[in-house]
């Protein structure tokens, strides 16, 4: 599965890779954790249709586990080529896999949210996957706090 926007967009949200709802539709996150996905991009003022939104793998690993390095590295090209024709000012990583493959880091992802990093020329904000929000409801506040983070730096008026 490749991934769904703006081709020119100034954002793009970075997940993990495809789970069974997204492999049936062909769109990422299109599930659970994508409806509210949807809702995180509403609460900022924008639409799906204003930013890009993209997985690391691009086919959904057996029974959900977590990719491999290995799987990680069979896409890699196709993620920096996408980066390279879209090329975003700004990367929002969701979750600890997208933020670890992306930035190239293995710091807890508690660690690597509420800040702005440099990376590869584009300004990255990590934050929780929607997944684990779910879960997790109390997480809700600081990814909310990211998401603010990343509009105030972006000039988006919320
Ligand atoms: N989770 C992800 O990380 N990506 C999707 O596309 C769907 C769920």
């Amino acid at each position: 599965m490749f991934g769904v926007g703006d081709p020119n967009a100034r954002l793009c949200f970075l997940g993990e890779a495809p789970g069974a709802d997204e492999d049936r539709l062909g769109e990422p996150f299109v599930g659970r954790a994508g409806q509210l996905l949807t809702k995180m991009i509403e609460a900022c003022t924008l639409s799906r249709g204003e930013v890009y939104i993209l997985n690391v793998l691009k086919c959904r690993p057996p029974g959900n586990r977590n990719p491999t390095p290995h799987e990680a590295g069979a896409c890699r090209g196709f993620l920096e080529r996408q980066l390279e024709l879209i090329d975003p000012e700004y990367v929002c990583c969701l979750g600890a896999v997208a933020a670890h493959n992306f930035l190239g880091v293995e710091t807890p992802i508690g660690r690597l949210r509420g800040q702005v990093h440099h990376h590869a020329g584009r300004k990255v904000v990590c934050t929780y996957h929607p997944a684990y929000l779910l879960r997790n409801p109390s997480a809700k506040k600081p990814a909310w706090d990211d998401l603010k983070l990343l509009m105030r730096e972006m000039g988006v008026e919320l």
